[in-house]
């Protein structure tokens, strides 16, 4: 059993487990990729100020996120296609997030569907839609995410059109995988992941197949999803969604001040600063930069959750400092799922959780709530860079 300290040992026993496609496809971002690398860099532009000689026992990184209580400031991300990366990959996560008591977040997108993930679960999770054109499509989903407890619906307001990730696109990219010498070259060298895979019947879109008009094999997927996204998507439509869902609505993918203000015009219980984990658009800002300017426009008037490029618990400790209530992490609980399925899910919110209770301690705080902009050091035009 390899001795795992940080994120980036499981990043790379995960990408020796899992297909090439399906690595590929979490870690690249769309066409440079310049948003995707800054989302990680940018954090390294902020310090930490070091205190000495300040009670530090008795620490607790607890908070609430919309009204839930949560062992640290921390969801995991909603993650399409979890299924691929380990067998039945969306429950594994579940299971951990819920032993660890931090929300996880199902994809529309995902393999298992909600009732599975509900009927192998004991808390309720929260649920992320797309905004696809589908009137009875949506209302079924919403009426089966109530059905299944979901305690939190997530709106994705970031993907109308999606961006490109070129190696998707060289890599066919599918679920299962589609057949071609290349990915059969691949599929020889990952046996594990292969015998798992062969174990389960949780190899297809599980909130699709057979509920959306038309969709009754993987085949008829590729068109359906074609189709499926409205590009017309307007405000009035996501106050729409938001009206069909009587609890909390969490905004995701929120990178402007005008926009932050909007969401709460529409009546969003809380907003996810978020580029998408720089997999839409290529050369915005990244997330933990623009956090600041948003944070003074809305920071008063919702809760305000930031993800893209958390990978240590110093990360999530930046954006608690700089007002976030919350984050959510997408890749290092996937690198997590990958490498060692549910325990290696567990192991990433271990080693979150860890650096993060270290660091705080060692900037003088006893409770995540206290963090503030004291605790940071940042360059003078860290927001002010680019206007
Ligand atoms: C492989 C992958 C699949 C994703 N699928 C979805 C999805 O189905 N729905 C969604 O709202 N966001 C999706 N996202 C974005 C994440 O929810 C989140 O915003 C992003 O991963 C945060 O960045 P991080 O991975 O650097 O933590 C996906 C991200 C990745 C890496």
């Amino acid at each position: 059993m390899p001795v795992i300290t940080e994120i980036e040992d499981l990043r790379r026993i995960y990408r020796r487990r899992v297909p090439k496609m399906f690595y590929d496809y979490a870690e690249s971002g769309s066409w440079t990729e310049q948003t995707f690398r800054e989302n990680t860099s940018d954090f390294e532009e902020i310090r930490l100020r070091q205190r000495i000689a300040v009670d530090m026992a008795g620490r607790s990184t607890a908070t609430q996120l919309v009204g839930e209580d949560v062992a640290m400031p921390v969801a995991l991300a909603p993650v399409g296609l979890l299924g691929m990366q380990s067998a039945d990959g969306e429950i594994k996560a579940a299971r951990a997030a819920e032993q660890f008591g931090v929300p996880f977040t199902l994809s529309t997108m995902s393999i298992c569907s909600i009732e599975d993930v509900a009927s192998h679960t004991s808390k309720p999770f929260w649920f992320q839609v797309y905004t696809l054109k589908d009137d009875d499509f949506m209302k079924r989903l919403f009426a089966r995410a109530k059905e299944a407890k979901c305690s939190a619906l997530v709106i994705t307001v970031d993907l109308q059109v999606m961006g490109q990730r070129h190696r998707d696109v060289k890599n066919g990219l599918s679920a299962p995988p589609k057949l071609t010498p290349a990915s059969i070259a691949n599929l020889a060298t990952k046996v594990p992941w292969g015998l798992e895979m062969l174990q389960t019947k949780r190899r297809f879109f599980g909130n699709i197949i057979g509920h959306a008009k038309g969709v009754k094999d993987p085949s008829s997927l590729g068109s359906w999803t074609a189709e499926a996204f409205d590009p017309s998507l307007d405000w009035a439509r996501i106050k729409q969604f938001r009206d069909w869902w009587d609890g909390p609505v969490i905004l995701k993918g929120i990178l402007d001040e005008e926009d932050a203000k909007q969401a709460i015009n529409v009546g969003a219980d809380a907003i996810v600063v978020s580029n998408h984990g720089g997999r839409q658009l290529d050369g915005a800002l990244s997330s933990i930069r623009m956090l600041p300017r948003i944070m003074d426009a809305v920071g008063d008037k919702t809760e305000v959750h930031l993800d893209s490029g958390i990978r240590s618990g110093q990360d999530i400790l930046k954006a608690v400092a700089l007002g976030a209530k919350g984050t959510m992490v997408g890749r290092a609980f996937v690198y997590g799922l990958g490498a060692m399925g549910q325990e290696g899910v567990k192991k990433s919110l271990d080693v979150l959780h860890k650096e993060l209770d270290t660091t705080m301690a060692l900037c003088g705080e006893r409770d995540v709530k206290d963090l503030g902009r004291h605790n940071l050091l940042m360059p003078e035009d860290f927001e002010t860079r680019w206007r």
